[in-house]
């Protein structure tokens, strides 16, 4: 039976704050934690604050393992569009975290093989303590596109097209989304220790509370955390309004 709390706050710089006291709460308690970290806008003010108290010299995550949820496919690693870029840029350079720290998605050669192997590998040394995510307006985890199986594996999907429209935010228009991506899958995801969902704006109202109050459901991969170990979903009050004022 899954343990999922719901942790409402005011707005996007409370969200960063509340998220930031978690991921240091399980620093502090695990210097060598495995993390798994997105990209997407929601998590950016954590992980601003996260550089913050690094600065002041409140925070240290140098021992820490990073890796990288989901990388698009078939564009160059010197391209602008690379998650790890992102990821680099607004995580693993504030952070500090050394490269021999940083554990990437394999993504050419045989990949069904590489995803398997990547897979026993992370499981071998015990699985994530933290996933961070992210909410997909249709759903997604990472890119574990609706319908999932549950159990899915880290594996090559095509992206849905609600994500590239959605992602064609970050890179101007819809056309410069790489259409296939890898992504760590649905079941090494929900066998993580601990999830932290972050949500926020109103854009994912719905979906925030279809994935915690609706059915559990293949049609919305965030509707596994129902069932998950230890899962805070951390959400604005734009994203979450109260129901009832909402209706
Ligand atoms: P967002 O992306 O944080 O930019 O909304 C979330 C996601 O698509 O996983």
């Amino acid at each position: 039976m899954g343990r999922l709390s719901i942790v409402v706050v005011t707005d996007p710089e409370e969200l960063a704050c509340v998220g930031a006291d978690l991921v240091a709460e399980e620093i502090a308690a695990n210097p060598t934690s495995r993390i798994v970290v997105p990209t997407g806008r929601t998590p950016l003010g954590l992980y601003r604050e996260l550089g913050r108290r690094r600065e002041g010299g409140a925070f240290d995550m140098s021992e820490a393992t990073v890796f990288q949820l989901d990388e698009y496919l078939g564009i160059g690693p010197e391209d602008r569009r690379t998650l790890f870029g992102w990821m680099d840029r607004s995580f693993l350079s504030p952070l500090g975290i050394p490269d021999a720290h940083v554990v990437r998605l394999p993504t050419g050669g045989d990949l069904e093989r590489a995803c398997a192997a990547y897979d026993r590998e992370v499981a071998g040394n015990g699985g994530y303590d933290l996933a961070i995510l992210g909410l997909g307006a249709n759903g997604h985890l990472g890119f574990n596109e609706p319908p999932v199986d549950r159990a899915a594996p880290t594996r090559e999907v095509v992206l849905s097209a609600e994500s590239i429209a959605s992602n064609g935010n970050y890179w101007g228009v819809a056309d410069d989304v790489p259409p296939r991506a890898v992504t760590i899958g649905m079941g090494p995801l929900l066998a993580a220790r601990r999830i932290l969902l972050v949500v926020s704006g109103t854009g994912k109202h719905a979906i925030v509370h279809r994935a915690v109050h609706g059915p559990v459901s293949p049609a919305v991969p965030a509707s596994y955390l129902q069932d998950a170990d230890d899962v805070t979903v951390l959400t604005d009050r734009s994203a979450w309004r109260d129901p009832e004022a909402a209706a």
